[in-house]
């Protein structure tokens, strides 16, 4: 088999959030205009946890997932970290990881903010089709201390977490398709400057997002040569669980196939889709030969879906 055709999968998994509860309530009882009917019903969230440093969430998560791989990280290649919230602008959040995990290869840290995890995924398949043996993964987002606490209409939605995924060579492809986008013309839609807080406009991210991502996961399952019908989970970012509804409206499956865990972790951005998966495999709701359809959004617009395989080793 030639280097081109060698295929990857993911042997370990894990996930990491910060012990500091915030509920509904919390917010309300703290003087924020709010309750916690208004938001689980428009969002779906009840709790975000806040407190972790990028780099803390990662390192917890990223051993998790090396513990499960059964390696260490002088095994490992290659360590990205998807975020857009280092913990300092240089070096990047990976350099911390690197030295606190013992990674034996190289460090980089990958900027697509919602949609990182996914980016960096099929980024990380695609060296490990150029010969590297097994990279980690790892999304994570600090993002309470970028929230202006004051703003109802944003302060609900965002919360702190990383999880993390091993990816490590194998002779069989089990990413099976994917679909990366981006709308640069649409980056003013969401945005946070240096030393500024999370700003966006909520109702054109929702419709941007519901479009793309509908668009993006048709296009993944097509050239996955399947149908919706042969997709198990679907294990998508977690912004607005009505944003979630409406894309698996759109593109014909069912609510029952979609995991859920924002209402445990709102939006922790690059971590959403790594936490939900680590969940889904944790429960057991996820097993091997399964078919996911992973699919985010993020602001910059960018949008990421992947359809692959569960394929763990025994
Ligand atoms: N609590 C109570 N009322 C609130 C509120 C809150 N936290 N936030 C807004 N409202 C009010 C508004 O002021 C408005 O009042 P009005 O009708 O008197 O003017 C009303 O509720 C409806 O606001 P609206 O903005 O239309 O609500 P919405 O259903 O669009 O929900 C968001 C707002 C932000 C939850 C929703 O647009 C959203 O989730 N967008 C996507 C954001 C996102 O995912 N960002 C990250 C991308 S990775």
């Amino acid at each position: 088999m030639s280097n081109a055709h060698v295929g990857s999968r993911i042997v370990g998994w894990g996930s990491n959030l910060p012990e500091k509860v915030l509920t509904n309530n919390d917010l309300a009882d703290g003087g924020l205009d709010t309750s916690d009917e208004w938001i689980y019903e428009r969002t779906g969230i009840r709790q975000r946890h806040v407190g972790g440093s990028t780099g803390e969430m990662s390192i917890h998560a990223g051993q998790q997932a090396l513990d499960v791989a059964g390696v260490t990280g002088a095994d490992i290649d290659l360590v990205i970290v998807a975020t857009s919230t280092p913990d300092q602008l240089m070096p990047g959040t990976s350099a911390t990881v690197h030295a606190e995990l013992g990674i034996g290869g190289g460090a980089c840290d990958m900027q697509a903010v919602c949609s990182g995890f996914s980016y960096a995924l099929v980024a990380a398949n695609g060296l490990i089709a150029t010969g590297l043996e097994r990279v980690l993964v790892i999304g994570a987002d600090s993002l309470s201390p970028y929230v202006d606490w004051d703003d109802r209409s944003s302060a609900i939605l965002f919360g702190d977490g990383a999880g993390a995924a091993v990816l490590e060579r194998h002779t069989e492809r089990t990413l099976l398709s994917f679909d990366l986008g981006a709308d640069g013309t649409s980056r003013h839609i969401g945005y946070t400057d240096h030393d500024g807080k999370i700003t966006m406009d909520g109702k054109e991210v929702f419709r941007t997002a519901v479009r793309a991502v509908t668009k993006s996961a048709q296009n993944a399952i097509d050239s996955a040569g399947l149908t919706i019908d042969d997709i198990d989970w679907f294990v998508p970012h977690q912004a607005n669980v009505r944003i979630i509804e409406a894309i698996a409206q759109r593109i014909g499956l069912p609510m029952e196939k979609a995991i859920v865990t924002i209402q445990n972790t709102a939006n922790n951005s690059a971590a959403t889709i790594p936490i939900a998966l680590d969940t889904a495999v944790r429960d057991a709701r996820v097993q091997r030969g399964d078919t996911l359809l992973l699919g985010g959004f993020g602001f910059g617009m960018t949008w990421a879906s992947a359809v692959m395989k569960w394929d763990p080793r025994d």
